[in-house]
């Protein structure tokens, strides 16, 4: 079979049924819209739902789309076989009352023989037992009785898609992929067909011919109108054409595996195989999950979205990646599927920041949860037990965030069973609970202390990230305790902590505190008056009130944070600077991802301003400014010209940081300690939060890098299709030009690494000017494709034959007279010339509607003007009825009105004009 890549399969089908008169609907969310019975969209039809209940005015009569399914009914086995997916995308067309069996079958016939090529004696048909109907239609199609199997409800009756909806028999198209393809018994015994469950024949197209609207409760009554929904996986369409033999290796899928195989180091063999399928699958659903909005979370979508995430970092873990890594593969699956999905591409930096947390999230539970599986099921052994019982497989959900299925997962492939029940059982006594979600939540904990002189935390993060401190305090569930156990969320005070506690815009710290083998994971750090509240998890062993312990604060995460916060000390001074010392701070965020800073200035910013801050930024990190902090009383603070915020409150002392002559300012947080650390920053976004105030959300570090390389990869995608469509306009482009200039990510990081800062600078014009250039070249094919487009209407043969085939005589006057939709009065001007020259007597009458305006050009040539015809007269009439004015010569009048829908009738008004002065 003739190879075809999966765009192309897409585009032939789509533009198949647009031939025959479907409209072509874009792919619905992944959500279904108000249907609370699924989960997700997992078929085609689904969005089409009200449509075939008649529930809804039916926009159009038939449809066909391209749609995104995630179906995870299935998951367990995905990876270990070759055409199991979590995600796919269906190919359908579909009739709402419009056509049935007979038209279903033959589109589906024709295409497959005269689109697809596939050779008509491998093509095989099942029907629904008792459908004779079906059977008599494909006989006539040609398809042979001994080629056409019945099968039961399991197979040819589908839906409804969730609790109730529409649904019926259906007629499903195989393709007998040859008899090496059977199981060792099928040459021989002679059953071997459709039904088999070998991998001979393969379904590829299930027709499902709707009848039926089955109610909640299971009733089927008769659907208002018959329909058509019909479904093709795209993927396994694919597989066959490419004459493969998993969907893995497909084009698309396999461009995935070949990433993977790049950023892990890894090869893809037999050994390695299950891991890539789970992780090329899972990717792919997680990614088109979070680019619909549905976020990693405790129940529902969000749920099973966290499920994958997990599922999938397992997998890539025992291939031997340790680190964060689906995240990786955002990149490459933006690459191949916003071709389809162009929205993908602004949602991809979310996406992927998504999923890097959830994973960071997981990979921090998920040794310590491996190694307690380990010893459980080794103890387990020893004692010959063989059920794993609830209350251990769900503490390793609670604690260590093991899902539920992947736990079992595990246990039953190292031999053991899982008791479901018990772990049910176990859930509802942990949501009995109802435990308030207290992360990140500030809760006065420390309201009923008496004791107050332990309630002031020594601070000891500027100089140390280590320490050693007393546990002065524990709580749990908002409650005093006296230790905290494995599993059990809580909250630590220590006497002294290295831990900064959110305050001044930047974010709490991550990290450690142990004591001896206990460790407790800190998920953050906020602030209760002089207080340090360290929330999170005690991974394993206990932590008691009076141990002495290890604090250890995530010192990757606490640099970025203080590459953030320098920053933005940086950029205010550099706002103040480029746009005048009115600009004053109105709120500030500092993460370790990014920093987001508002101020005070009345207009949005030029890109050459943005220009300038950034290169004054970047020139004082290029200088290696030494960052000095003094405690100094309030009013010499004051005096010294260090920036406060009015609305904050400052005690006597205040902390003054101060980086040379370019930034000096009142502030508690953590930073640099020279200005090089912070290697280098880039503006992502000027904005308004509203109120007159500017936004600016900028990035520092390596992180700058990225951000070029995927902006480039952007614009690349930008230009090629750019570059797709002006071929059409053009004819074959010779030269690619501006692509050709576009760095590609390896030299965008060796620019950095010779150009250091400037290499901000240096980026920013070439992508500026890339830009630039496309949209100049944008603009212009889109004016070269609007003349294209009206010349090819006026001077198009078949147009112009079939007007001259309808004209109307009027004596000796011969009317070519229509209305057209959305055409300019230059092209119809064109197109009245061409039937000018082809028909002396010929006198035009062209109308078009857009919108709410009408456009008219009545012309004719000199010898009807002769003969008394005048074309302004005709138009001016005309015109009174579409509420416009206008007039012209007598061989050529043009005007424009309002009224569209009385277009018709402005024709007729100039048609008995003619039929008086000239009719007989
Ligand atoms: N809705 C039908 C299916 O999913 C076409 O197979």
């Amino acid at each position: 079979m003739k190879f075809k890549s999966v765009q192309e399969i897409g585009d032939l089908y789509l533009n198949y049924f647009k031939s025959k008169g479907h409209v072509v609907v874009p792919s619905s969310s992944l959500i279904p819209a108000g249907d609370p019975t699924l989960l997700f969209t997992t078929a085609g039809m689904v969005q089409f739902k009200p449509l075939f209940t008649g529930a809804v005015e039916l926009p159009y009569s038939k449809a066909c789309s391209c749609q995104k399914c995630v179906r995870t009914t299935d998951l367990e086995v995905v990876g270990k076989t070759e055409r199991h997916c979590t995600f796919f995308e269906m190919l359908g067309n579909f009739s709402f009352g419009d056509y049935f069996k007979k038209e279903a079958i033959e589109y589906a016939l024709d295409f497959s023989l005269n689109h697809l090529e596939i050779p008509k004696d491998k093509i095989w048909v099942t029907i629904y037992l008792d459908d004779d109907e079906a059977k008599q239609i494909w006989m006539n199609t040609g398809i042979p009785e001994e080629r056409i199997v019945r099968l039961g409800k399991k197979d040819n009756f589908w839906g409804p898609a969730g609790d109730s909806g529409a649904c019926g028999p259906c007629s499903e198209l195989y393709l007998d992929r040859g008899p090496e393809k059977g199981g060792p018994d099928c040459g021989t015994s002679g059953t071997c067909k459709p039904g088999c469950d070998c991998d001979r024949y393969l379904e590829y197209w299930n027709l499902v011919f709707n009848q039926f609207n089955q109610t909640v409760s299971g009733e089927l009554l008769p659907l208002k109108q018959t329909g058509i929904d019909t479904g093709s996986g795209l993927e396994r369409v694919a597989m066959l054409l490419q004459e493969v033999d998993s969907v893995y290796d497909t084009d698309e899928l396999k461009n995935i595996i070949t990433t993977i195989e790049s950023l892990s180091g890894k090869t893809y063999d037999q050994s390695t195989k299950v891991n890539f399928r789970v992780i090329t699958d899972h990717s792919r659903s997680v990614f088109f999950s979070i680019g619909d909005r549905i976020y990693p979370d405790r129940t529902g979508r969000g749920y099973v979205i966290r499920r994958l995430i997990r599922r999938a970092s397992l997998f890539a873990r025992t291939l031997g990646i340790t680190e964060p890594f689906i995240y990786k593969l955002v990149d490459t699956l933006t690459g191949i599927y916003s071709k389809r999905y162009p929205e993908l591409k602004e949602r991809a930096k979310e996406i992927q920041s998504v999923i890097r947390k959830e994973e960071e999230l997981f990979l921090n539970t998920l040794e310590v949860g491996l190694e307690e599986l380990e010893h459980l099921l080794n103890q387990m052994k020893s004692k010959n037990e063989t059920e794993v019982r609830g209350v251990d497989s769900f503490r390793l959900y609670s604690t260590y965030g093991f899902p539920r299925e992947m736990t079992r997962e595990l246990v039953l492939e190292r031999g053991f069973s899982f008791n479901d029940s018990e772990f049910d059982a176990e859930l509802d006594k942990d949501r009995d609970l109802s435990r308030a979600s207290w992360k990140g939540k500030k809760t006065a904990y420390l309201t009923g202390i008496t004791d107050t002189s332990k309630l002031k935390t020594e601070f000891t993060g500027y100089t140390q990230l280590n320490g050693t401190a007393k546990v002065q305090f524990l709580f749990k569930d908002g409650k005093q305790v006296n230790s905290l156990k494995a599993g059990e969320e809580g909250v630590i005070l220590v006497d002294k902590s290295p831990f900064y506690a959110e305050g001044g815009g930047q974010l709490g710290d991550w990290g450690y505190i142990k004591i001896e083998s206990s460790q407790f994971q800190v998920q953050d750090t906020q602030k209760e008056n002089d207080s340090h509240l360290h929330l999170g998890l005690v991974l394993r062993g206990e932590i008691k009130l009076g141990d002495t312990v290890d604090l250890e604060v995530d010192s990757k995460r606490r640099q970025s944070l203080a590459n953030h916060h320098s920053g933005t000390h940086l950029l205010n001074g550099a706002l103040r600077r480029v746009l005048g010392s009115h600009v004053y701070q109105k709120g500030s965020v500092v993460s370790p991802d990014y920093l987001r800073f508002d101020f005070s200035h009345p207009a949005s910013l030029t890109d050459e301003e943005i220009r300038k801050i950034e290169a004054d930024v970047n020139g004082a990190v290029a200088r290696g400014i030494t960052v000095e902090t003094e405690v100094l009383p309030i009013e010499q603070a004051k005096t010294s010209g260090a920036l406060s915020m009015f609305d904050e409150k400052y005690g006597n002392l205040v902390r003054v940081v101060g980086m040379g002559d370019v930034s000096k300012e009142f502030c508690g947080g953590t930073h640099v300690s020279n200005t090089k650390e912070i290697t280098y920053f880039a503006v992502l976004k000027e904005s308004s939060p509203g109120a007159g105030n500017r936004r600016i959300e900028a990035i520092c570090g390596d992180p700058v890098v990225d951000y070029f390389q995927s902006a480039f990869q952007v614009l690349a995608e930008k230009i090629q299709n750019y570059n797709l469509s002006a071929k059409d306009v053009y004819g074959d482009l010779k030269t690619h030009g501006i692509l050709d200039k576009i760095p590609a990510p390896e030299e965008v990081q060796s620019l950095f690494e010779t150009k250091k800062t400037s290499a901000v600078e240096y980026l920013r014009e070439i992508k500026r000017k890339l830009e630039d250039s496309l949209s100049e070249k944008l603009s212009g094919l889109h004016k070269d494709k609007k003349k294209k487009e009206a010349l090819s209407f006026s001077l198009n043969p078949e147009l112009v034959e079939d007007l001259l085939s309808k004209v109307i005589k009027i004596g000796d006057i011969v009317i070519a007279k229509h209305s057209f939709d959305a055409v300019d009065a230059k092209s119809l001007k064109d197109l009245a010339d061409s039937l000018k020259s082809r028909e002396a007597n010929i006198l035009c009458l062209f109308a078009s509607k857009e919108g709410e305006t009408s456009t008219l050009v009545y012309m004719c040539n000199k010898v009807l003007v002769d003969k008394g015809v005048h074309c302004g007269n005709l138009l001016k009439n005309s015109l009174e009825i579409l509420g416009g004015k206008g007039g012209g010569r007598p061989d050529m009048a043009q005007g424009g009105g309002k009224n569209p829908d009385q277009i018709d009738l402005a024709l007729e008004a100039a048609m008995k004009e003619i039929q008086n002065k000239f009719g007989a």
